[in-house]
């Protein structure tokens, strides 16, 4: 019943039958309208000319709305400013929204929202992150971490190397696009559905955007159809919308983005541009290094400063890098705006340094896993970051052995190259990466997190936290705890919708932390009550703190048992509140930015992905043959679940860095906005042995959970193995002795440029 049992998802039945109500699936209300967006088909311009009368030829239009019916605030940014909810005077990217269209079918809305005439007077246009660092053009200032001298350390290196590296960006591909559905009430108050990952976020907008006070505005969010980082901030745009074209009509109003509106208008991850200047030692170990990462933040700040920052947190995967200058640039430029996506700016940062550490490996003719492991954090003196955070309880060293082992790794390197020797087109390649994943907001203040327990006189318990799910199962692991402390079946406890009316001023479901922090703040309220209930028992029947357990859904009293269910009638004929607040903040965290020092994470996340992958250098076509996973999440609130994480995040992150392209064209729109064009993993890229495990008898040392770990990020970041494996392969046609230059993703085409570089190199 309680914390560490394979539970399923608590929803997985109806996810499977098709019973789970996601927003569109909800009843409609009576008059609702459908709400449809006009966007701009420019990347950069000022508007001269807005005409709807056009717009309301199509019958059944209701209002057309543009930024001069905003009541209140038009500006949505989640945290300074610059991102109008729609478009005034000035167009930023291509995609940016300029007006919506109500009307009574969602057809309608959309022809009419076609019809608008709108003039522009274009403006240059910066499209690409190289041109934007090039022309300093930034949303916020660069930020650097820096330990000893690195300009110094490279001078003296006895090998040194540079090189350069893009990452692209990657497209959310949540199954639900954005989507909010919105009651107006008494008073002005709205009830809003949101899909989204942050409800506190989307009451604050809306209640700004309409000039209302917070506490008129509830948001109701039950289950999200994926959400992946794309819903942190941006889902906040169409709640905001939806709530503005209710509060103009007085109506019920919904909006749903298309896919092609959805990928063409939100942020994605953020590609990066990578230089770097390296300087090692005979084995391989790094001295001194430089590394300038560059971001592709898009139109506005959104949550890039966090983002590149833990791009920059995140540049030494598990590595000791020696004398550190490390610095992160905020680009900006005229493209949908970036923002939060799994892993949150880490992996961009991890990949630089494992193709840092790929090319090290290649220029001394070493096997790039002795390279990562003699560049490990170490004990002592080389365990401490360039952020100046030890790294505690390293596993590193022990998972990397094991999963060696059971991977059979040195016997399958042997097997890889005798395979290339004698197959011409077709070639192997073979990687081990490993992943050290920070875990905490690095915003300090947002972690921290309220519940809300109500147990009811049948001994049925109503439990409200401030996380989200979406799909993570976070739901389920938080009534695991409640289950745990009141040690009552699963059953008893009903999962309800995150509702800011019930628990206020949450932190968003991200960071991977929404099972520490609620699940804290959870147990804490559970806490509370039974605390009540077992000070009542010994008043009522004179024992002590001892003589009093709950175990197995019963409650035993000195010789006497009693189920749940009779000491909670107990407690309400005795005048005993059974609902209680809970709360939590994350220990032992701070960060000192102007100093780029501090312990911004409270703990570590460690995993290792071992990917074997074939690939045709006549093509460039490749297949994940096998992947070996060990993966660490502490002491397990869920197996079941947090191994579907692990599969998850590690297919999602394989995607990201193979066939997921994103393609602008010179004016700036995205010419990948849909499955047809863009490749997200499907199942048969899932390699057909797939081997994850995680690591047994290891708590978490830190007072986290049940001494869990989070899980949703850092598997993520696994995927970087099959990329790794790709590039191992490719070397192999020069005999291992030249670093093939691979851009992320390693598309078939990128992969053949880089078989060919290399074969005319030789
Ligand atoms: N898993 C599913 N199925 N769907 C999602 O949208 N989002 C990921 C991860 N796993 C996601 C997911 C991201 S970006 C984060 S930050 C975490 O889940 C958030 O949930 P958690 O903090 O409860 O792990
Ligand atoms: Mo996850 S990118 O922190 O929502």
């Amino acid at each position: 019943s309680g914390a560490g049992k394979s539970m399923k998802h608590e929803s997985a039945d109806k996810h499977v039958s098709g019973e789970a109500i996601y927003i569109d699936d909800r009843l409609e209300f009576p008059n609702q309208l459908h709400l449809a967006p006009r966007i701009s088909d420019v990347a950069h311009a000022e508007i001269l000319r807005i005409d709807v009368e056009p717009c309301y030829t199509i019958p059944g239009v209701v209002r057309v709305i543009t930024a001069a019916d905003v009541p209140g605030e038009l500006d949505i940014a989640p945290l300074t400013h610059g991102d109008p909810l729609l478009a005034k005077d000035r167009i930023e990217y291509y995609g940016q929204v300029i007006l919506v269209v109500a009307a009574t079918t969602q057809e309608a809305a959309r022809q009419a929202a076609a019809a608008a005439v709108i003039e522009y007077r274009e403006l240059d246009a910066v499209l690409s992150v190289k041109q934007a660092l090039a022309e300093q053009f930034f949303v916020e200032e660069p930020h650097q971490h820096k330990r000893g001298d690195a300009c110094a350390a490279l001078a003296a290196a006895e090998n040194r190397l540079q090189g350069e590296l893009e990452i692209g960006g990657q497209e959310h591909f949540y199954l639900e696009t954005q989507i909010a559905s919105v009651m107006p009430g008494e008073d002005g108050a709205m009830l809003v559905y949101s899909s989204t990952q942050h409800p506190t976020e989307v009451q604050k907008l809306v209640a700004s955007v309409l000039d209302l006070p917070m506490h008129k505005v509830v948001v109701d969010m039950r289950r999200m159809g994926g959400g992946f980082g794309g819903k942190e901030t941006q889902a906040a745009g169409t709640a905001c919308l939806a709530a503005l074209a209710a509060h103009l009509t007085g109506r019920p109003v919904k909006m749903r983005l298309s896919r092609q509106d959805d990928m063409t208008i939100t942020g994605k991850r953020h590609p990066f541009y990578v230089t770097y200047d390296v300087g090692y030692n005979a084995q391989g170990q790094i001295c001194g290094i430089e590394i300038n990462l560059a971001g592709n933040c898009g139109y506005s700040l959104d949550l890039s400063g966090s983002i590149i920052d833990r791009a920059m947190f995140h540049a030494d995967n598990a590595y000791y890098l020696g004398d550190a200058t490390i610095t992160g640039y905020r680009c900006k430029t005229h493209t949908a705006s970036n923002t939060a996506y799994r892993g949150f700016g880490g992996p961009q940062g991890m990949v630089a340094i494992e193709h840092i550490i790929d090319h090290i490996a290649r220029e001394l003719g070493l096997d790039p896993l002795w390279v990562r492991k003699i560049n490990y954090y170490g004990t002592e003196d080389r365990n401490i970051t360039h952020y100046y955070q030890t790294v505690e309880q390293n596993l590193l060293h022990e998972m990397t052995a094991s999963l060696e082992e059971s991977a059979d790794y040195a016997a399958r390197r042997e097997a890889v190259k005798a395979f290339n020797r004698h197959s011409p087109y077709l070639k192997k390649g073979l990687a081990l990466t490993p992943v050290k994943f920070g875990i905490s907001f690095t915003a300090s203040f947002l972690n921290q997190a309220g519940a809300l327990v109500l147990v009811y006189t049948d001994g049925s318990i109503q439990l409200n936290h401030g996380g989200t799910e979406m799909g993570q199962g976070l739901n389920t692991k938080v009534a695991q705890v409640v289950a745990e402390v009141f040690q009552v079946p699963l059953s008893t406890i009903q999962i309800t919708a995150t509702d800011t009316g019930k628990v206020p001023n949450t932190s968003p479901t991200a960071a991977s932390s929404g099972a520490d922090l609620n699940g804290k703040a959870a147990q804490n309220a559970a806490e509370i009550i039974k605390g009540r209930l077992i000070e009542m028992l010994m008043r009522l029947h004179d024992a002590s703190a001892a003589e009093v357990s709950f175990s197995n859904g019963q409650v035993r009293v000195k010789e006497q048992y009693f189920s749940f269910q009779q000491v909670v009638q107990q407690a309400w004929l005795n005048q005993v509140p059974l609902s209680s607040t809970g709360f939590y903040k994350t220990p032992k965290i701070f960060y000192d930015r102007s100093k780029a020092a501090g312990h911004p994470f409270y703990y570590f996340s460690y995993g290792a992905a071992c990917s074997e992958v074939l690939i045709d250098t006549l093509t460039g076509e490749y297949r994940l043959l096998r992947a070996d996973i060990l993966h660490d999440v502490g002491d397990s609130l869920n197996p079941a679940i947090d191994i579907g994480q692990v599969e998850g995040g590690f297919v999602q992150g394989m995607g990201w860095l193979t066939t997921e392209e994103l393609v602008w064209n010179g004016k700036g729109r995205l010419e990948t906005s849909g499955p047809a064009s863009y490749k997200i993993p499907a199942i048969a890229d899932v390699p057909q042995d797939l081997r994850v495990k995680l690591v047994e008898n290891r708590k978490n040392p830190e007072d986290t959970v049940f001494h869990s770990k989070a899980v949703g990020e850092p598997p993520f970041m696994l995927g970087i193995s099959v990329w790794s494996a790709i590039k191992d392969a490719i070397a192999s046609v020069a005999d291992y002795r030249i670093h093939p230059q691979l851009d992320a993703p390693a598309t078939p085409e990128r992969v053949l440029r880089g078989v060919t570089l290399l074969q005319e190199a030789l």
